[in-house]
Order: C-alpha cells, then structure tokens, then sequence
C-alpha cells in the first residue's frame, strides 16, 4: 500500500471512530453517567481527533488536493468547525440540557454532512 493509501485508512478510520467516542459520551451523559469524565473517555477522543486531523492534512500535501479549487473540502473544513463548536456544547456539563440536546443534534447532522461530502465530492464551485 503506498504512503496515500495509508494516510487515507488512517484517515477514514479515524473518521469512523470520532463518532462512535461522541455517540458514546452523549450516550453515558443520556443514561446518567457523567462520570466518564473521570476515565480514559476523558482524552482518547481528542488523541483520536489529533490523528484525524493530521492525517486530513497529510492527505492534502500528498495527494496535491486544494480546498480553495474542491468546493467539497472547503464545506467539509467549514463543517468540521461547527461539528466542533456544537460538540463541545453537547458535552458541557455546565450548560443547560435542552441546549445540549440542539447542540448534540447540531453535531450530528454536520458530521453526517462531511461524510456525505467526503464520500460524494460533489463539485460545489
Ligand atoms: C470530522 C472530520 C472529518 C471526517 C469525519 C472525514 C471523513 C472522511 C472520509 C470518510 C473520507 C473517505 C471518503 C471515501 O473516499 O469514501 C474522507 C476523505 C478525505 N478527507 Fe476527510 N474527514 C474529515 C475531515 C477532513 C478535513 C478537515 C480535511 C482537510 C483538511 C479532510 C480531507 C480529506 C480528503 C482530501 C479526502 C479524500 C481522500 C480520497 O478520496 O482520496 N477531511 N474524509
């Protein structure tokens, strides 16, 4: 597998895994179990999300992508930041339940989204 490939599994794997840790602190938040803060769940989603991150830029400097001429990376960027603005309320303790629903919910949907676009490329511009 050459070194694209690999940035590549890297990055979809990751990709995967980002929802599967915020479904299940939303999930232990929902059941009642706040104390998974106290816990391991605490950092290995930020280690994870590290890894995504520089993997997507990786990707871009060895497969020579562009956000300014791919529409689709340019939204799945805009995306990312809302997905975490959203999350980071969704997650907060000191902030109201209802506003952490909308907030959950917020997150979903953008992470949703950039796996649409990831997966579609549309040409947006
Ligand atoms: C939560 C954030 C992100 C998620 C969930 C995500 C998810 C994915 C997935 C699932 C793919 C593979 C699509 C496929 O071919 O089936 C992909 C591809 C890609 N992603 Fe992301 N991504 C995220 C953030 C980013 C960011 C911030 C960048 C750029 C800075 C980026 C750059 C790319 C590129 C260039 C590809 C194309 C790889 C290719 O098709 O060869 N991603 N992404």
């Amino acid at each position: 597998m050459n070194s694209y490939m690999i940035l590549k599994h890297l990055h979809m794997t990751t990709a995967y895994l980002t929802v599967v840790l915020f479904s299940l602190r939303l999930l232990m938040d929902a059941v009642g179990r706040p104390g998974w803060r106290m816990t391991p769940l605490r950092w290995i989603p930020h280690a994870n999300d590290t890894v995504l991150l520089v993997a997507a830029i990786s990707l871009l400097f060895v497969g020579g992508w562009n956000p300014l001429e791919q529409g689709w990376l340019l939204a799945k960027i805009a995306l990312l930041l809302g997905y975490i603005a959203a999350g980071l309320f969704a997650l907060k303790v000191t902030v109201s339940r209802p506003i952490r629903v909308v907030a959950a919910v917020l997150a979903l949907v953008q992470v949703s989204a950039i796996f649409h676009l990831a997966m579609a490329k549309p040409v947006l511009f």
